[in-house]
Order: structure tokens, then C-alpha cells, then sequence
């Protein structure tokens, strides 16, 4: 009897308990650590192993140690890695759809980054991602991008004409870029070398990178151009995702989408003393450049043919409106 009373509430417990099967899964990233991707990178670490009781082990891959973001997400498509934290710019080879965040001057404000990436409109752009081979879980963020160079102070888009900024490897920061006046240089993660050693002239990041990466050091001017609100993509494998029970599939959305939103949280909190230390290690910082004239010199861009697509076109209309 008292061996009864023990033992079904324990067979209650075990039956009630999901069944996680055990898996191991490698996540790229192309930064090191303490920088964005990998705050969010590793903050789903912790809550996977923790809410799997360890049965789910994740090894984070950071600065690039499984090639550039390109290349990442060649080996999602593939299935030899799991999974990948990657900016906006380079999927737009994989699926012109991406376009439509990256878009210049889209978003006012965090708040409202938030609301339409986490809402239906950032579900259509992870739908379409599956025909290329990636299970777009959630977004994360890289921020706020802003333009930094060691030739001269820039306040409107006159002040950028010839100068040699290196864009990360897509179709549209390219023409962002070219339509401002700049000579872009596509150019894959990391840069500082080429920044020291003068073969770009700038270079458009959030403020983090300036920090994490030191860019204080051969960077004199920043511009807050907040020209390009950059998500993260925090992605899976669709091959591999197709192979996972229910249980994990569930685990693993969830914990990606806390981590997200922690690393939200985390990046944007510390914009403020960011802005500090730049100055104080000697950057010369143009608060309110001529943000108008800047938004004139793209406005062109959405009827451009990098979003004749009619699907990116017309997702790119109703973000806009
Ligand atoms: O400029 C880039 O390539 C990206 O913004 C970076 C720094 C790799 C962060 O995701």
C-alpha cells in the first residue's frame, strides 16, 4: 500500500514529463565573443541544456570559425550544422525576401522594429525562407547601423561622396551605398585590418561593434545614421529541423525566442554608456546629421529592380505602410 502511494505519483511524473531525445548541435556565428550573436547564441545554450536537463548540448562556433556568414548558411542548407545566428545582408542571395528588413529608414524605433518582425509580417519572411532550406526560428538584433570613417566629419549625404565604405556581402547595402554617393566595397567579416591598414576608408556597424571590436582605435568620425535597422535571423537547418520530435522542436523555439528577446533587451540598455566610452576614447561623434536629405538620396530604392520580385515588393509596400 505504501509502496503504491510511492510509486504512481513518481509514474505520474515520468509519464507528464516530455521525452527529449538527445542531440547535439552546432551554432555559427561570425563575431567573437560579447558581441551580439554570440550574446544571444550563448544565452540559448544555457537555457537549452538547463530546460533539457542537459540532454540537448549546443556548441557555439563564434569569430567565424565555420567560415563567413555566406558560408554558414551554405552548410544550413546543406545540414552539416544545426543551426546559425546571421545578419540580414548576406540571406539576400538565398532569398530576395530579406531585402524587405533591411530596408533603409523602415523602422522608427525599436518598438516598432519589434512589433512587425515578431508579428505576421516577420512570419511571411520565415515562411519563404524554407523554400531556400533555412527554419527562420525568430529575430534577434544586431541594431541600429551607423556609419564611422577616418577622413572627415559627415553630416549630410554630400559628405560621403568618394569615400570608401565596406558593405557587408549583399546586392542592396551595395546600392544603399552607391546611391549615397560612397564607392562600397563588399567585404565579408572582419574588417579591422583593412580599416588600420586604410584599404576602406569606413565601415557601417551598431554601436556595439564599435565598442566590442575597438574601433575607436582607427575610426575617428561616426555619424548616427541609424540607416538600416539590422536584425539578427536566428535560424535552423530545415533539414535537420524536419528530422526533430514535436517535444524538441517546441524546446528549441522557445528557448531561441527568450534568448532573443533577452539579448534585445541586453544590447539596446547599453547603447546609451556606448555613446559615452566612443567619445571618451576620442571618436568624433554627429549626433543629428541630415537625416531628410539622407532618406531622399534612397527614397528611389523600392522601385529599384532589387525589389521588382512581386513577393518582396508587395511585403516591402505593406512594412512601409
Ligand atoms: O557588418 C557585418 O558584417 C555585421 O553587421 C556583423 C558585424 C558581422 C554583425 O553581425
Amino acid at each position: 500500500m505504501v509502496l503504491t502511494m510511492i510509486l504512481i505519483p513518481v509514474l505520474m511524473i515520468v509519464i507528464s514529463t516530455p521525452c527529449f531525445a538527445a542531440l547535439k548541435i552546432k551554432l555559427g556565428v561570425v563575431t567573437k565573443p560579447g558581441s551580439a550573436q554570440n550574446i544571444v547564441a550563448e544565452k540559448f545554450k544555457a537555457l537549452i541544456e538547463e530546460r533539457s536537463s542537459s540532454k540537448i548540448k549546443v556548441k557555439v562556433f563564434h569569430s567565424a570559425s565555420l567560415g563567413n556568414e555566406t558560408e554558414i548558411l551554405q552548410q544550413l542548407q546543406m545540414g552539416t550544422i544545426e543551426m546559425g545566428v546571421i545578419t540580414g545582408g548576406p540571406f539576400d542571395t538565398f532569398d530576395p525576401i530579406v531585402r524587405v528588413v533591411n530596408y533603409p529608414f523602415l523602422f522608427k524605433d525599436n518598438d516598432q522594429a519589434d512589433a512587425i518582425l515578431d508579428g505576421p509580417l516577420g512570419r511571411e519572411i520565415f515562411n519563404s525562407l524554407e523554400s531556400s532550406g533555412f527554419k527562420g526560428l525568430c529575430f534577434s538584433e544586431n541594431g541600429f547601423r551607423n556609419l564611422t570613417n577616418n577622413r572627415r566629419p559627415v553630416k549630410t549625404p554630400e559628405d560621403i561622396k568618394g569615400l570608401k565604405i565596406r558593405v557587408m556581402a549583399s546586392a542592396l547595402h551595395k546600392t544603399i551605398w552607391q546611391s549615397l554617393g560612397a564607392n562600397p566595397t563588399p567585404m565579408p567579416w572582419p574588417i579591422y585590418t583593412e580599416l588600420e591598414q586604410g584599404v576602406i576608408d569606413g565601415q557601417e556597424n551598431p554601436l556595439w561593434v564599435m565598442e566590442v571590436y575597438k574601433f575607436y582605435e582607427i575610426q575617428r568620425y561616426m555619424t548616427l545614421t541609424r540607416h538600416v535597422y539590422s536584425p539578427h535571423l536566428d535560424v535552423a537547418s530545415l533539414k535537420w529541423w524536419n528530422t526533430l520530435s514535436k517535444a524538441n522542436q517546441a524546446l528549441i523555439q522557445t528557448a531561441m525566442a527568450d534568448a532573443a528577446r533577452f539579448q534585445r533587451r541586453d544590447n539596446r540598455e547599453k547603447d546609451a554608456a556606448r555613446l559615452v566610452l566612443l567619445a571618451q576614447k576620442g571618436m568624433e561623434i554627429e549626433t543629428q546629421p541630415d537625416i531628410n536629405a539622407f532618406r531622399a538620396k534612397v527614397a528611389a530604392l523600392k522601385d529599384m529592380e532589387l525589389y521588382q520580385n512581386p513577393k518582396v515588393h508587395d511585403l516591402l509596400i505593406r512594412m512601409i505602410q
